[in-house]
């Protein structure tokens, strides 16, 4: 089984990307060929500082690194490194009724938060799913938000393979029946399972946008500050606490050990501990999960040559599949 993801990152990733996004991609891994690439060439369509965009695209490849990806089992690469991505994504927007283009609800999204209307925003579902369908992917694990672009790459997968292939079915999208696969593999979105919202320390959705995170890679004093500063009710030690809406108790949650956890809902119905304990608990638990991640981290940063001979050995790997597909896609299409 064939799986695959674009990353993006803007630099600062924190216990919510981990725990939403980051630790399903890793352990994808164990289950199949797995394709993940930085996705630096959607990046360009919001970052237009050079420095920056090489910055962020790095602290990706670390942080994933990092955080488990392991290279010699999954393939991890800089999307720019494999020019066939831009190239399918003309051939592709050739095909795309501009119609559907404007139904993207992204860029509707991005629009209305401010992000300026260019034509790389425009056509990002083109170039996404040239990237999924260069790799024949079985599966593509997104967020909730990237489901409508899956479903784009499916309907023009479609729609191509019945331009180009005689006999193609599109009742029968990948030819299991009919012998009859087409060009491009039909995929199938992999929605991450709906992670409890984790919450920020102002007891809000933890999000970059709401500087309420708690940041996997800061400074051990940032961390410190930022858990110990979580904000919590007035409760006095003896009185039961809420856990409903509880930032501490959302945090404890997602990184205590399930045994744990149930003694702190227990404390934290019946009353007896302060906040204070919870809190240091949870400070001890974030090292404990992430110190070997924050470790490895300061070592690749130490030696990016190494970064990038992976990254490079991904590209080398990644192209190979990608330059076969585009030899049949441009025969397919008259270019050849
Ligand atoms: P931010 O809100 O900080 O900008 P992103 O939109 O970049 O975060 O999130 C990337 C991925 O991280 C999302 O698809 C989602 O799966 C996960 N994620 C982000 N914030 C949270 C959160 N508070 N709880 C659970 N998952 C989250
Ligand atoms: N658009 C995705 C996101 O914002 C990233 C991405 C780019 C991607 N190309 C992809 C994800 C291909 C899956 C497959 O998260």
């Amino acid at each position: 089984m064939k799986i695959l993801s674009g990353v993006q990152s803007s630099g600062r990733l924190h216990l919510g990307n981990y725990f939403g996004a980051i630790r399903q991609f890793v352990q994808l891994q164990e289950k199949g060929d797995a394709f993940y690439f930085i996705a630096n060439l959607h990046s360009l369509t919001s970052v237009q500082d050079p420095k920056l965009l090489r910055e962020y695209t790095l602290e990706a490849a670390v942080a994933y690194l990092a955080l488990g990806l392991d290279p010699d089992r999954a393939t991890l690469f800089r999307q720019s490194d494999v020019p066939e991505h831009s190239e399918l994504f003309w051939i592709l927007g050739s095909q795309i009724p501009l119609s559907h283009l404007e139904r993207a609800h992204s860029y509707k999204d991005k629009i209305q938060k401010g992000l300026k209307p260019n034509f790389g925003l425009f056509s990002y579902p083109v170039l996404m799913a040239a990237d999924i369908l260069l790799y024949a992917a079985d599966l593509v694990p997104v967020g909730k938000d990237q489901r409508q672009h899956v479903e784009f790459a499916r309907d023009w997968a479609i729609s191509f393979n019945q331009l180009y292939c005689p006999g193609y079915d599109p009742a029968d999208p990948n030819g299991e029946k009919n012998g009859k696969p087409g060009i491009f593999r039909v995929p199938d979105a992999l929605i991450q399972p709906e992670m409890a919202t984790l919450l920020g320390v102002d007891g809000q959705k933890m999000s970059k946008s709401y500087n309420n995170t708690i940041d996997l890679f800061a400074p051990d004093k940032v961390i410190q500050k930022a858990i110990m500063g979580i904000k919590t009710d007035s409760a006095g030690i003896a009185d039961p606490k809420p856990t409903e809406g509880s930032a501490v108790y959302c945090l404890l949650k997602a990184l205590a050990p399930v045994e744990e956890m149930a003694k702190w809902t227990e404390s934290f119905e019946r009353g007896g501990e302060g906040y204070g304990v919870y809190k240091k608990r949870l400070l001890e638990l974030f090292h404990e999960t992430f110190d070997p991640a924050r470790a490895r981290r300061e070592e690749l940063l130490k030696d990016p040559g190494e970064v990038e001979r992976i990254l490079a050995k991904g590209a080398a790997k990644a192209r190979e599949v990608a330059s076969a597909q585009m030899d049949t896609v441009k025969r397919a299409v008259g270019l050849k």
